[in-house]
């Protein structure tokens, strides 16, 4: 099983590196949408609950404090600049609410951005503190995606282009190398192994 090729390792400071995918977190604030570009954050487990972490003096934190609501949009690489805006100045000093056109579902309070191809309307349902930030969980209570994202009805990784971040770089998906749950079974069938393959 074990691979041939030995990899030569050097140690690395102990950083952050990725990858992480980029999100724009939402939520209402002051009675107006705004939003914060997020890489701490994702998917919580394997039910549908998302999280996010927020720094405690980020103006978007109090918003969603007070509404329990949180909305996770998926930005396209087309989006990286406003993106990446949304993460370098603050809406304490900067309205960022006409930067995108919100749109809003009745299960929550979060507006979402209807230029995102993704979107996810989250009730905060848990919440942890860590060095200064909060991470907040959120059930997803309504997802949205863009009708030519899909292909046979289903969020196509590549139409959405999502932003990978790593080693400082904002990057892009290139192709699908597989599916989930298949490429180790054949490794797993390659050797022999039958049994525990779902
Ligand atoms: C690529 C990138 C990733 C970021 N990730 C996070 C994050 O995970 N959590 C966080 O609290 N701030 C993160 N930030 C910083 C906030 O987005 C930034 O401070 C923002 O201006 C805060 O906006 P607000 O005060 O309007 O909420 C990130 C910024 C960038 C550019």
């Amino acid at each position: 099983m074990k691979r041939k090729t030995k990899l030569k390792k050097t140690k690395l400071e102990n950083q952050l590196v990725g990858p992480f995918p980029a999100m724009l977190v939402g939520a209402m604030m002051n009675g107006k949408p705004t939003y914060t570009t997020v890489g701490a954050g994702g998917c919580a487990c394997l039910a549908p609950v998302l999280c996010a972490s927020i720094k405690n003096t980020h103006y978007i934190f109090e918003g969603i404090i007070k509404t329990g609501s949180f909305s996770v949009n998926i930005p396209s690489t087309a989006l990286v600049r406003e993106m990446d805006f949304c993460g370098i100045v603050s809406g304490t000093t900067i309205d960022k609410s006409s930067l995108f056109t919100s749109f809003f579902d009745e299960a929550g309070e979060a507006p979402m951005i209807e230029e995102c191809p993704l979107n996810f309307l989250c009730k905060v349902c848990d919440s942890t503190e860590i060095q200064g930030f909060t991470m907040f969980f959120g059930d997803i209570v309504a997802a949205f995606a863009g009708e030519d994202y899909l292909t046979q009805g289903k969020p196509d990784p590549i139409k959405i282009d999502p932003i990978i971040m790593m080693g400082f770089r904002y990057c892009s998906l290139e192709r699908v190398i597989g599916r989930p749950f298949s490429e180790g079974k054949r490794l797993g069938n390659a050797v022999g192994i039958e049994e525990n393959l779902i």
